[in-house]
């Protein structure tokens, strides 16, 4: 490989990088967009690409993705004398916390992008096939953070203060009948309870305990329902048990919602046959940048045997042939979406 470069814009990102090329011809600016990030996790494969460095490895595959987009950095460069347009590579940071698109939007990079493309890696699917759907794909996220305050006693004597644990207990078990009672079966939700926190010692009925987790659903008004429901369950229970609760709700990464003319140029570029997806409950922040541009976002095969590891697993295994399949279709959906929206 003969030495290539492709200008670098400024972008005060703290880790995450944008590079610009310009088509010899005229038209639309559009972005893709690859996330960077590892996770918290100490490998247990014996790959040969497996992490060097302990505790942290790419449990999520996201190497895959920024790999896809420099061979797609590097085909494009090539054949930049034909393209309709600019590219930015988006080579974005912190998704797994949930903040890095937010990030790039407030450095304003993307202000001139008429449309974003993504994907995501699927181990269940096999290596060379791209999922893609118009529409709903992936839910929105939201965390609860609950704190309970009774009154703390001697744990011999309950009957002179208010025992938190039992109100923590039954908040968590009432915390499952949301889904289960109010929700519409036919409208997908979750509600997880994740993080439970009360007492230091085994003889000490505390005054105060803590519940942290995570709602999933596809639109607002179902998360808007639930949030109401889990607030009422957690205050009115904490109530019957003479005690107070308050419940902090954050807003995480929205549903991913893929544009319909975007999701149709993309689906015209790509060679290969694109298969239905399958929604999935879990979320992704690319969806920040679909709230602001028109956007796609598929998922590629990256393992699909029998029992391969899911993501966010030590034990996962991106195939490095996924790579191939990544460039060919940031470079197909890429040049397509130019030349569709520049003949618009
Ligand atoms: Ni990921």
């Amino acid at each position: 490989m003969t030495n290539w470069q492709i200008p670098i814009e400024p972008t005060d990102l703290d880790t995450g990088l944008l590079a610009v090329i310009k088509g010899a011809n005229p038209g639309p600016t559009i972005a893709l967009r690859a996330d960077i990030d590892g996770l918290p996790i100490q490998e247990q494969t014996a790959l040969s690409y497996k992490s060097k460095n302990p505790g942290v490895m790419h449990a999520c595959g996201h190497d895959l993705h920024l790999s896809s987009l420099l061979g797609a950095a590097y085909q494009l460069n090539q054949q930049k004398d034909q393209l309709n347009g600019t590219v930015k590579l988006l080579f974005q940071p912190a998704e797994e916390e949930g903040f890095g698109a937010d990030q790039v939007l407030e450095k304003n990079v993307l202000d001139d992008v008429e449309a974003i493309i993504g994907f995501h890696n699927q181990p269940d699917l096999p290596v060379g096939e791209i999922a893609l759907k118009a529409g709903t794909l992936m839910a929105g996220c939201y965390h609860f953070d609950i704190t309970i305050k009774g009154a703390g006693t001697h744990a011999a004597q309950p009957q002179n203060g208010t025992d938190v644990v039992v109100t923590q207990a039954a908040i968590i078990t009432q915390l499952q009948t949301i889904v289960s009672r109010n929700q519409d079966p036919f409208h997908a939700a979750v509600v997880s309870v994740t993080k439970v926190n009360a007492g230091k010692t085994w003889n000490v009925l505390p005054e105060t305990a803590k519940l942290e987790g995570t709602v999933r659903a596809f639109t607002e008004a179902d998360a808007e329902k639930v949030q109401q429901r889990l607030i009422q369950i957690v205050t009115k229970t904490a109530e019957s048990f003479e005690q107070t609760a308050t419940v902090n709700w954050t807003r995480g990464a929205d549903p991913i919602n893929n544009d319909p003319i975007i999701t149709d140029l993309v689906k015209q570029g790509l060679t290969t046959e694109i298969s239905q997806p399958k929604l999935t409950m879990t979320a992704e922040d690319f969806a920040t940048f679909e709230t602001k541009i028109p956007g796609t976002f598929a998922f590629i095969g990256s393992n699909g045997s029998k029992n391969a590891h899911g993501v966010h697993d030590p034990s996962f295994e991106g195939k490095d042939e996924t790579i191939e399949t990544g460039i060919r279709y940031f470079v197909e959906s890429g040049k397509s979406v130019l030349s569709g929206l520049s003949k618009a």
